[in-house]
């Protein structure tokens, strides 16, 4: 970009800004700052693209399985011209990258609605945390395909360990632990739109992972996006309606051999369901414990000694889900994945109690992955298939606890005869 076409795009955004609430809701020196200092410093970084990205940009197309590692400064460059929207080719849903989620900021300068300006001051907070001192790690980047998914009827697979609260959250409590994006296909989901829940909050506050839409392709069903060593700059509170940005967030995760802050998450897109009955459907089902598979199995590492999973209520909310089954699908994949759970059911109290005495029910009786998922098939067949209702009968752990209690029964009963 020439400096007469950053010239423009400046004048354009600060227009837009000007013009935005962005001044009515900043104090007056925040607002001189941001003009006087900041987004200069951000227009400086956006006209080092050349310097910086020496090579163009790999994409992670569907069906690859591939990995591209950055600084964390050229992340910042990238994402400072993702603000000034200076890739042209990404505004048309018409181009080559129709099937890409967008890049370009624009849609974050349209409207001057709450979130968009709490959405605004968090990414500020990251511009200027990263024009003033200078970023000095990398980010990775891993599509991952699952080529071959488990065969889940015959699986003998014994569930692995879980941890489950009601209190925390998967990132400020999930150190260490692979840590779940409640993903879109389009990865980001409304990040720089309207969207603000769970995975739009985590590209916020790690704005580093917002960079993956410039070369990341949607989602197959059997594929999910891996980014280890994005930093957290920001904290917030609220959730949707209420988000804030509640200042910065000073980093202290460890970096690994890479300069790679140890934060790994694992986006995985559920399906949206409108139809409650829908998602205990066998198709269904196979595709929602093959993408959490895929995201939860590591392509290198044998699947002794692999982290936790850190994860929640994948696919329950705006895609609608049933919590308990996802909880059980979830739980399914790690144990055929070798990894322990940790379950935050965010604020759920009787979710948390539930899934715990599901998870120790079928612990102690040393019921296997396959059995589990036949357990499943049977509840489709006998409860929902004909269900005419919006909602079936008898829920999910009901009737296993009724399956499993009476072949129990029979068995003890044929023993006494
Ligand atoms: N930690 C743990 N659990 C959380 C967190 C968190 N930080 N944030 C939210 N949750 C819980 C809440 O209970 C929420 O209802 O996860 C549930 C599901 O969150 P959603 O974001 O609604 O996830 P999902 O239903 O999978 O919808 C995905 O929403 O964010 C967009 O781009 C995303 O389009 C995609 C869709």
């Amino acid at each position: 970009m020439s400096n007469r076409e950053a010239a423009v795009v400046y004048g354009k955004t600060t227009n837009i800004n000007r013009s935005l609430a962005v001044s009515k809701v900043l104090e007056r020196d925040a607002v001189e700052h941001l003009f006087d200092s900041l987004l200069p410093d951000m227009v400086q970084l956006a006209l080092r693209a050349s310097e910086l990205c020496t090579k163009p940009i790999p994409l992670l197309k569907r069906g690859m399985s591939h990995s591209i590692t950055m600084s964390q400064e050229q992340v910042a460059c990238l994402l400072a011209n993702a603000f000034f929207c200076t890739f042209p080719r990404r505004n048309s849903r018409k181009t080559e990258y129709c099937n890409y989620p967008d890049i370009n900021f624009i849609r974050l300068f349209e409207g001057s609605s709450s979130r968009k300006i709490e959405k605004l001051k968090t990414l500020m907070c990251y511009f200027k945390s990263v024009t003033e001192q200078k970023p000095t790690g990398l980010v990775t980047f891993s599509r991952q395909r699952l080529d071959k998914p488990p065969n889940w009827k015959s699986s003998p697979t014994l569930l692995t360990r879980l941890h489950i609260t009601c209190e925390g959250t998967i990132e400020d409590d999930g150190y260490g632990m692979l840590q779940v994006d409640f993903a879109n296909k389009f990865v980001g989901g409304g990040v720089i739109g309207a969207g603000l829940v769970q995975e739009e909050i985590r590209f916020l506050i790690n704005p580093e992972l917002i960079v993956s839409r410039l070369f990341t392709e949607a989602l197959d069903d059997n594929e999910c996006l891996i980014i280890t060593g994005s930093q957290q700059y920001s904290k917030y509170t609220g959730y949707s309606q209420t988000y804030k940005w509640a200042g910065c967030h000073h980093d202290t995760i460890p970096r690994d051999d890479w300069r790679r802050r140890c934060t790994e998450i694992v986006a995985i897109d559920a399906l949206q369901f409108r139809n409650f009955l829908e998602q205990f459907h066998p198709d269904k089902l196979n595709r929602e414990l093959n993408k959490a598979y895929c995201g939860f199995s590591h392509s290198e590492k044998e699947s002794q000694n692999l982290a936790a999973v850190a994860t929640g209520n994948w696919g329950c909310g705006v895609f609608g889900g049933d919590t308990r089954l996802k909880a059980l699908i979830q739980m399914l994949a790690a144990a055929e994945a070798g990894r322990d759970v940790a379950y935050f059911t965010f604020g759920d109290n009787q979710l948390m109690t539930d899934v715990h005495n599901m998870h120790s029910f079928l612990t102690q009786r040393n019921i296997s992955v396959g059995e589990v998922y036949d357990l499943l098939g049977q509840y489709y067949s006998s409860v929902c298939k004909n269900c005419l209702r919006r909602r079936p009968d008898i829920s999910l752990y009901s009737f296993i606890y009724g399956q499993v209690g009476s072949s129990e029964f029979c068995f003890l009963f044929a023993e006494t005869v």
